[in-house]
């Protein structure tokens, strides 16, 4: 009787540690919903209104090649938050040039719990500056499902 019970209590501590990790789906997040990754759109306010976000969702930046309209928009990660604040790029990195944002546009997958800071990076921080192209997100692990 007692190993039946130790059994039975070990498998709920089982389903309740397995639930306790579930991965529920990864989503695919396109940056700015149907306004994409542009300039002028306030990705700040779009974050707050799209929050929470997971590690392993992904970061969907999809985004107009170079045109007559826009001198070119990229993603590159910055160091911290300080170059973040500041549109400061000399120790940034860069993901996707101006052409990656096409078609399907370009993925970046939140693997990691930590802050990731984005940004469109060229004319001196002008689309970070002047047109918001920045966003701030720390994924959160999925505890609380
Ligand atoms: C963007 O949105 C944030 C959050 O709502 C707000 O604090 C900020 O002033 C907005 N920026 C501009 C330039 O409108």
């Amino acid at each position: 009787m007692a190993s039946i019970s130790y059994t039975t209590q070990g498998f709920i501590l089982l389903l309740a540690a397995a639930s306790l990790f579930a991965v529920s789906e990864a989503k695919t997040i396109v940056v700015g919903g149907s306004e994409g990754w542009r300039f002028g759109f306030n990705y700040t306010e779009w974050v707050l209104q799209n929050s929470p976000f997971y590690i392993n969702d992904e970061l969907l930046f999809k985004y107009d090649p170079p045109s007559e309209k826009n001198s070119g928009y990229s993603v590159y990660l910055l160091p911290n938050l300080w170059s973040y604040i500041s549109c400061d790029f000399s120790k940034a990195k860069i993901l996707a040039g101006p052409n990656q944002g096409a078609g399907k546009g370009f993925k970046v997958e939140l693997n990691q719990w930590r802050p990731y800071y984005f940004a469109s990076g060229d004319k001196n921080g002008y689309n970070c500056k002047d047109g918001l192209m920045k966003l701030f997100a720390v994924p959160l692990p999925h505890w609380n499902n």
